[in-house]
């Protein structure tokens, strides 16, 4: 379902360029690495601890369109002394980001242009759920608001112990808009993720990994190494049987008990058949 509704939004994204030089990634503030069949995205702004902007998610679906076909996990992380600040705070100014606008300029353009632009943002974060990859947010330090809607658009978090995640966006005045509301209540349930948001409060690496929010909480200096070991782990694992399993785990959901082992039987008999089938 989510991969339906990447494609369809990655549809909107017509505009997204294509062009992912490292100097155009630099000015959007992310590094891209490819090593073998693990990607690594780096937000790469820690002088603004990461602040994202429209450059940002538009490089990031960019980076989605064009990920390289042998790469199986792609990790987030970021430079710094936070994994991301959010948005970045002169969208509220009447000047804006440079060359990007403000939410003035936004809120004078027409509903479809405005659709339109949010849709090229979510593109920038749905990709993050293909069945063909595994994602994991490396997360320390702040994650706030479109920092922690980032993190909540990867399969896995692994978190250090001095993390603090913040949906700020209530505070402001604004909506989670950047995909993170379903992951947000899947992960965590309706009543807590209605705390988390409405209250706007920091959520700790004890508490992250109580609630599901993390999978696992490291010390700092152990980050890259928990994060590596992950992803060795997952690339252990058959490579087409993993993006099936990941479809059948991302539909389970939404499909009935007798749905989902229909679903299992036919994802089964193409698996077999590609082993066995002579
Ligand atoms: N946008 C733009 N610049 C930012 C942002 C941001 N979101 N966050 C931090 N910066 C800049 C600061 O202005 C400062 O720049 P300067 O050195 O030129 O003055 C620099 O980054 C360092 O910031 P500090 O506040 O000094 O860093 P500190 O480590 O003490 O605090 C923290 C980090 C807690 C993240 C703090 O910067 C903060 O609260 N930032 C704003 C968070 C926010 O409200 N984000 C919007 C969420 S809503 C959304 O994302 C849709």
């Amino acid at each position: 379902m989510a991969e339906a509704q990447a494609r369809q939004l990655g549809e909107h994204a017509e505009n997204v360029t294509e062009d992912v030089s490292a100097e155009r990634l630099a000015e959007s503030g992310l590094r891209f690495e490819v090593d073998g069949e693990i990607a690594t995205i780096t937000l790469d702004r820690p002088d603004k601890r990461n602040a994202q902007t429209f450059a940002t998610w538009s490089a990031l679906a960019a980076i989605g369109d064009n990920l390289p076909e042998q790469v199986r996990v792609v990790v987030v992380k970021g430079e710094g002394p936070s994994f991301s600040a959010g948005i970045d705070l002169r969208m509220f100014t009447p000047e804006g980001v440079p060359g990007q606008g403000s939410f003035s300029s936004v809120a004078r353009s027409g509903d479809t242009d405005f659709e339109h632009n949010i849709r090229k943002a979510q593109a920038g974060f749905l990709w993050l759920r293909r069945p063909e990859i595994v994602s994991i947010a490396a997360v320390h330090g702040h994650a706030i608001g479109a920092g922690f809607q980032l993190a909540l658009s990867c399969d896995l978090r692994i978190v250090a112990d001095d993390v603090k995640f913040c949906m700020k966006e209530p505070a402001l005045g604004l909506v989670p808009d950047l995909t993170g509301t379903k992951p947000l209540v899947e992960l965590v349930g309706l009543a807590k993720a209605v705390d988390i948001c409405l209250t706007a409060r920091m959520v700790h690496a004890e508490e992250a990994m109580r609630i599901g929010l993390a999978e696992q909480v490291v010390a700092r200096d152990d980050l890259d190494r928990a994060v590596r070991d992950k992803a060795a782990e997952l690339l252990s694992t058959n490579r087409d049987a993993a993006a099936a399993t990941k479809r059948l785990l991302q539909g389970a959901r939404a499909r009935t008990l007798e749905e989902q082992s229909l679903a299992e039987g036919l994802e089964q008999a193409v698996r077999i058949k590609t082993l066995f089938g002579g």
